[in-house]
């Protein structure tokens, strides 16, 4: 059982959770995930460790609410308990040996909280950090004061130009480096297609690129191979040689077709859950 001990709706459809769990927190390190079940007969869900306070014991989560699960978890305040809260689990974020290291990082949606930790991971111990982020209109974007306080260059973009510059992160990395911004590397976090764009472009200007998979889990413990995708033709469990992966290598059609084998069992899932809350 984990504690809730604090609730803050970012969003109408995003809350953050902070959850005493002192055995995760003393662990968890960027890029890595937990897996929880709301109850006892709750579904196994990942999802990414926004943030970790090892003294305290908390563990931040930050999710959207999608479907079933999430909307289930949606509905826990503080002082409720998390039937199950596992983790730490996959593989770190790899960040450069060396300081001095200038790294874009790119955050798209809800992407933003899993890149959030990164960045200041990369900034703490010397690296230069510039971040975009990207957003579909104004009342989505999050973690904006956080992502300057660990960045010497943060462009904020929305879809429809709402906020910051219009246009898609890719747009605001094109301009960052045709201005004459050198990258060691990038770092894309977001929906699977924006991924699938920003490497693209970093392939066309020959800079290292990760990014962070998310299919379906459900062990997460590499045994169930629910989470397969081909890295540079080779296949690979994203929960346990992930999440991140060269990004140049990934197959991200096939990764987009797996990702939605799934619908139509999720729609009638949400729809029950919905009757049940009539
Ligand atoms: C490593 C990893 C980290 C993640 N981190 C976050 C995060 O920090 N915040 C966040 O909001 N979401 C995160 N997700 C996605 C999150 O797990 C799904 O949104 C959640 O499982 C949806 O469950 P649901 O029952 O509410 O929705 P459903 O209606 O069941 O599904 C909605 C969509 O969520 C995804 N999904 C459903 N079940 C799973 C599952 N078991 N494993 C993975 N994806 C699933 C599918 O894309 C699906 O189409 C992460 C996923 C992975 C793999
Ligand atoms: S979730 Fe089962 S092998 Fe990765």
């Amino acid at each position: 059982m984990a504690l809730i001990v604090r609730r803050e709706a970012l969003h109408p459809t995003l809350t953050r959770l902070d959850v005493l769990a002192p055995l995760v927190a003393g662990r968890a390190e960027p890029g890595q995930f937990i897996i929880l079940r709301v109850d006892e007969e709750g579904e196994r869900i990942p999802l990414t460790v926004a943030d970790f306070d090892r003294e305290k014991g908390i563990v931040t989560i930050i999710f959207q609410i999608v479907g079933a699960t999430t909307a289930k978890l949606n509905r826990l305040s503080e002082g409720d308990e998390i039937r199950d809260f596992v983790g730490p689990l996959g593989q770190a974020t790899e960040t450069p040996d060396e300081p001095g290291k200038k790294t874009a990082v790119i955050g798209g949606g809800l992407g933003c909280a899993i890149a959030y930790p990164i960045a200041r991971k990369l900034w703490q111990e010397g690296g230069e950090v510039h971040t975009i982020l990207g957003f579909r209109d104004r009342s989505l974007v999050i973690l904006e004061d956080e992502f300057k306080s660990v960045s010497g260059k943060t462009v904020l973009m929305t879809d429809d130009g709402s906020y910051g510059q219009k246009g898609l992160v890719t747009d605001g990395l094109r301009q960052l480096i045709d201005g004459g911004c050198q990258y060691d590397g990038v770092i894309a976090i977001g929906p699977l297609i924006m991924m699938k764009f920003v490497c693209q472009l970093t392939k066309e200007y020959g800079i290292k690129t990760l990014v962070s998979m998310n299919p379906i889990m459900i062990d997460g413990t590499g045994m169930c191979g629910c989470c397969r995708l081909t890295v540079g033709g080779k296949t690979r469990f994203a929960c346990v040689d992930g999440p991140d992966f060269d990004g140049h290598e990934v197959d991200f059609d096939e990764a987009m077709a797996r990702s939605a084998m799934y619908r139509p069992f999720e729609a009638r899932r949400r729809e029950a859950e919905c009757v049940l809350l009539r």
